[in-house]
């Protein structure tokens, strides 16, 4: 199986279920609903759901298992991304090739959108009945990850910032969430703490991978195929790598963040070959 074949498999399952979820809250204000749907089913990589998915699956468990999971990593990434585009935040217009949900509707819509799909997650979460799993979300996305990292982000705005700075942002605004779903996918697989270590070892370093490309392709990108803006972190002096490093630094910083996450997946042999294909892929990406 390609990777290519591999994401729209689990894109494909993920969107059905994310469908099928908002479908059931036919109490709840139609326009809010509307304004959720429209950036959970903009398209997007569905990179996190695939990597619950794929880790459920390495682990020889049920890809339904862990679909409640999968749905509720994509809800948070995406009330992450309507909250990360705000003009209070990175200010983005274009999003998933779409206006951003504050231009489409209005800042208020944008933010509510934002903190239903959030609550949603945990909703569709907690009713697996397992607490373990919705305290690993909470923690990936709360103080001490993507939201903590979001904060660190915007106080970086224009102040000089180091590697190690910059390695504890993108560790949190985005790399807690890719191991969470790695992490998440283990949890309904009944892993064991040995696959669960290895597993969320991996996401650690494909969680820099994929800040560290995305950086790069802030500078080097094609808006059409990001389906996002270009330039705009220089624009705005955010720390980044390409700001922090130059570029040519942050590729080879990229290159060893691969091989890094590819060498925690040792104890699973041949049987992740899947996720070494996926990490390459990461690093070459154009979107
Ligand atoms: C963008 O995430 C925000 C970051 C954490 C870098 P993705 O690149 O996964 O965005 P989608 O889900 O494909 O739109
Ligand atoms: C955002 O990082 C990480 C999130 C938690 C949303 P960026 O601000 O670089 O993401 P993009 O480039 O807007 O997708
Ligand atoms: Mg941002
Ligand atoms: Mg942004
Ligand atoms: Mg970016």
């Amino acid at each position: 199986m390609t990777v290519e074949e591999f994401l729209q498999e689990k894109s494909q399952c993920v969107e059905a279920a994310l469908e099928n979820c908002l479908s059931n809250y036919s109490n709840a204000p139609p326009g809010l609903i509307a304004a959720m749907k429209y950036s959970l089913l903009a398209g997007g990589k569905r990179l996190r759901p695939a990597l619950a998915l794929g880790a459920c699956e390495l682990l020889g468990g049920k890809q339904s298992d862990a679909m409640p999971a999968a749905c509720a990593l994509e809800m948070v990434h995406t009330y992450s991304l309507i909250h990360d585009d705000l003009p209070c935040m990175d200010d983005d217009d274009l999003r998933r090739g779409k206006p951003t949900s504050h231009k489409k509707f209005n800042e208020a819509t944008a933010i509510l959108a934002g903190d239903g799909l959030l609550t949603m997650a945990f909703y569709e979460l907690a009713r697996t009945g397992r607490a373990d799993a919705v305290a690993v979300l909470a923690e990936a996305s709360g103080v001490g990850g993507m939201a903590g990292g979001q904060y660190h982000d915007m106080l970086s705005l224009g102040e000089t910032c180091d590697i190690k700075d910059l390695q504890r942002i993108h560790a949190c605004k985005t790399g807690a969430l890719i191991t969470a779903s790695l992490h998440l996918g283990a949890i309904f697989a009944d892993a064991s703490s040995e696959q669960i270590n290895a597993l969320t070892g991996y996401g650690r370093h494909l969680g820099m991978l994929f800040q560290i490309t995305d950086d790069i392709l802030d500078v080097t990108g094609v808006s059409q195929l990001l389906g996002k803006s270009v330039g705009k972190d220089e624009q705005s002096s955010k720390a980044t790598y390409p700001a922090v490093v130059g570029i040519e630094q942050a590729r080879i910083l990229a290159q060893e963040a691969a091989e890094a996450a590819c060498d925690e997946l040792s104890l699973f042999g041949e049987a992740a070959e899947i996720f070494h294909v996926l990490t390459r892929y990461i690093l070459k990406r154009n979107r």
